[in-house]
């Protein structure tokens, strides 16, 4: 999808990835509908990137549907918000497990379902989903994070299947740690200096990239990480030990501890 005068959602604008996309989108000419809860956050950005700002709770039903309604004929959906939720599942309430469920996936697929009729009548479109490497791989500390980010990436590979045929995109984006912004960098947490991270602007021009030449996965992290995760994916139990070798498990207990308040 061209994206000089295609309207744009963008999920979690008001976050450390989401305003990074949001200005390289706005760099790009595309007209913005921001959307996040916090709209001290997203207010500024709106102004400044000329966008349209629509609040909005995903953790509730009814809001995810008044965005889809409000935000109109959208040519391409980036669904980037989404919680943290880190830590071992048995410290979270069954509330926190529904709002991570509802939030990072139940809502990314229901504006999917909302907005992809329209894409198809137009003949254009283009669904991006941020997952995470941790959608690739998981550990220790992150199973309910995990459940989401697979999910999104499962829905996502499927749903490109679908939509092929009808000249609508599906991509799905998949950021490592990144530094200088985020809920990795909010979190105050240590990597091993051998872990390499990546920048909010490189995961924005991913999200470009998906759009523009329809790329199905794009990984956004250093390349020994991604061979790491290509690993987990095929010998998830050998890759578990490395990790547990390698100090993982001090980096997800940090994450959790450096997370809990935007569960
Ligand atoms: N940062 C990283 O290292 C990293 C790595 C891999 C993947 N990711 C993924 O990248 C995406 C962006 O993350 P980030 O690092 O920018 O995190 P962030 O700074 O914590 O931002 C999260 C965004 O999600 C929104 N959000 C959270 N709960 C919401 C709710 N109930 N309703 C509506 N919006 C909600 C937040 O908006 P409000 O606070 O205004 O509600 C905020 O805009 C996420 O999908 C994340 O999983 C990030």
């Amino acid at each position: 999808v061209q994206l000089t005068g295609a309207r744009v959602l963008l999920t979690g604008a008001s976050g450390g990835l989401g305003q990074a996309i949001a200005r390289t989108l706005a760099a790009r000419g595309a007209e913005l509908v921001l959307s996040g809860r916090r709209l001290e956050a997203l207010e500024p950005l709106a102004a400044e990137t000329g966008a349209r700002a629509v609040p909005a709770d995903l953790a509730d039903p009814a809001d995810v549907r008044r965005l889809a309604d409000g935000a109109g004929a959208v040519d391409v959906l980036v669904a980037n918000a989404a919680l943290p939720a880190s830590g071992r599942l048995a410290r979270f309430s069954v509330e926190e497990i529904d709002r991570a469920l509802a939030v990072n996936l139940r809502a990314p697929m229901v504006l999917a379902r909302l907005l992809a009729d329209g894409m198809v009548q137009r003949g254009r479109g283009q669904l991006v989903f941020v997952s995470s490497l941790a959608g690739k791989a998981a550990s220790g500390g992150g199973s309910v994070y995990s459940a989401t980010k697979f999910g999104l990436r499962g829905f996502a590979q499927g749903l490109r299947e679908d939509l092929r045929p009808h000249g609508v995109g599906v991509s799905c984006v998949l950021p490592g740690f990144i530094r200088d912004a985020g809920m990795f960098h909010d979190s105050g947490a240590r990597l091993p200096a051998f872990v390499g991270t990546k920048r909010p602007e490189q995961v924005a021009q991913a999200v470009i990239d998906a759009i523009e030449h329809d790329r199905g996965e794009l990984v956004v992290a250093p390349a020994p990480l991604r061979a790491g995760a290509a690993f987990a994916g095929l010998v998830p139990e050998l890759s578990a030990r490395v990790q547990r070798r390698l100090g993982g498990d001090a980096v997800s207990s940090q994450l959790a501890a450096g997370q809990t308040d935007k569960r």
